[in-house]
């Protein structure tokens, strides 16, 4: 069999080669012990090898007697050496001892397989009535009342009955095997079942690590492509742009309308291929842990004016009302100002595009409290000290989305499916990377939403804690 591969329960007699494998002895020993108590016979049961498994019995006075004759010692144990050895092949053996006295050896049998034998004795045969010849041989002097009195203590059993006890006990010791062994296939059923779900797991445990390792080194190679893709389009990018501007600025001499009109179109699809690439940049830094922050003290207020101003413009060309709502005097947020006006940017952007005409935006700042849960020993979340903190809202009344997609939209390259985004173009990219931002920043950015009545996208980012 190769390795791996499990062996199919025998559920004949495959296992049941030796009695003391399936029945426990402690139970044979109390059945041999009824067994005497009941008909006073010594009673002693052995494995198929001659292991003796269980032995109950009264050592007889005519054996002591004998056994303190050198010449009786040697003949007592030459008929212990018959007995241990007798097979019985289906019927019994029937082995006499010189004392008179008689064993009985039966086979056990299960199955049609014999598994051990018991051997019942000794016992003088009920029609004895003298002293054996061959107890004599050893000792012409037992004649004595000794002797005889020892040899009368001994059971007297007549063959029929002998046969009926030997019968009797052979059905109790069945009954056992039978329990027991029902018993042992069981628990060897249940333990191959416990095996072979083990082993199914294990190869799963295997299939899924190294698809997990797959998937880590595709990852891998996704970054890594992505970062050399957008490092490489962007240089000649940027010369596409520059020249476009200097054509436009009239540098190279004056453009007819038709000329100025592709030229605007070029520098304009050049820099949203530029936003982009660098978006895609940016994605690819943040997952690689790569990007630094370079973090100061930044009024909220202000980034939220300067938002403002950057899409007033937009703002008046949709009819779209955008107005901030924070306090002067609120404390200072700990941020890195280029990437916490990427993160404001992208959200107003969104709100801009998602908000129909007449339809209005609202920046909000407010005082807050940061609690972050921290893993502690044994899986138990320590709760950290609240850390104060501001949370920048940006609130619009527009499209807004079903529950549902609301924990999708931080997934890169993911847009809600309908024709509002598809008409507002973009990558999909912004929020992840805005998700991004924020975690590197310790903050956190919830959504909530409702369908044709608005979305609120709302960051929580640390203050800068003074001492008071
Ligand atoms: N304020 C909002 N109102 C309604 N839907 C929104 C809003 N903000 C985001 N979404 C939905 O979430 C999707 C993902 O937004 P995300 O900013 O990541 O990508 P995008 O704006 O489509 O593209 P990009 O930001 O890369 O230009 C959007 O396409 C849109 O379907
Ligand atoms: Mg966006």
């Amino acid at each position: 069999m190769t390795q791996g591969q499990t062996s199919a329960i025998d559920l004949t007699l495959g296992d049941l080669a030796r009695l003391e494998e399936v029945v426990d002895r402690e139970a044979l020993s109390d059945v041999c012990r009824s067994f005497f108590e009941l008909f006073g016979l010594s009673i002693r049961v052995l494995s198929k090898d001659g292991t003796l498994l269980a032995d109950v019995h009264q050592e007889r006075e005519i054996c002591q007697y004998v056994n303190r004759l050198p010449a009786g010692a040697a003949a007592c144990a030459r008929t212990v050496a018959q007995v241990k050895t007798a097979t019985p092949d289906g019927a019994p053996v029937l082995l006499p001892c010189f004392t008179g006295g008689r064993y009985r050896v039966e086979p056990i049998r299960y199955q049609g397989r014999q598994v051990g034998r018991f051997v019942i004795g000794p016992y003088l045969p009920a029609e004895t009535r003298a002293v054996p010849r061959s107890l004599l041989e050893i000792d012409p002097g037992v004649v004595d009342d000794d002797a005889l009195r020892a040899l009368a203590e001994m059971p007297r059993v007549r063959p029929e009955t002998a046969g009926r006890l030997a019968a009797h006990f052979r059905k109790v010791v069945d009954l056992l095997l039978f329990s027991s062994h029902r018993a042992h296939l069981t628990s060897e059923m249940h333990v191959a079942s416990v095996r072979e779900g083990y082993r199914e797991l294990a190869e799963k445990t295997a299939n899924l690590q190294q698809a997990y390792n797959r998937l880590k080194e595709l990852d891998k190679l996704k970054s890594n492509f992505l970062a050399t893709v957008s490092h490489e389009l962007r240089t000649p990018l940027t010369s596409i742009i520059g020249y476009s501007e200097m054509l436009e600025a009239g540098i190279a001499g004056d453009l007819a309308g038709e000329q100025r009109e592709f030229v605007e179109t070029i520098r304009r699809k050049g820099d949203h291929l530029l936003a982009l690439i660098t978006s895609l940049l940016d994605l690819s830094k943040l997952e690689q842990g790569a990007l630094r922050l370079q973090r100061e003290p930044l009024s909220p207020k202000a980034l939220l004016d300067e938002i403002v101003t950057t899409f007033m413009p937009r703002a008046r060309e949709k009819s779209v009302s955008i107005s901030v709502d924070a306090a002067d005097d609120l404390p200072a947020v700990d941020g890195d100002p280029v990437r916490l006006r990427q993160v404001l940017s992208n959200l107003a952007d969104n709100a801009m595009k998602f908000t129909p005409e007449g339809g209005s935006i609202m920046l909000r700042a407010v005082e807050t409290d940061l609690v972050g849960g921290e893993d502690g020993e044994m899986g138990m979340v320590l709760m950290a000290a609240a850390r104060p903190a501001i949370r920048f809202e940006v609130a619009d009344s527009g499209a807004g989305m079903k529950q549902e997609e609301l924990t999708r939209i931080f997934d890169a390259f993911y847009q809600v499916d309908g024709s509002s985004t598809r008409e507002h173009g973009g990558a999909g990219l912004g929020l992840s990377i805005v998700k991004r931002l924020v975690n590197a920043h310790e903050g956190e950015i919830h959504v909530t939403s409702e369908v044709d009545v608005g979305t609120t996208f709302s960051v929580t980012l640390p203050a800068v804690e003074t001492d008071l």
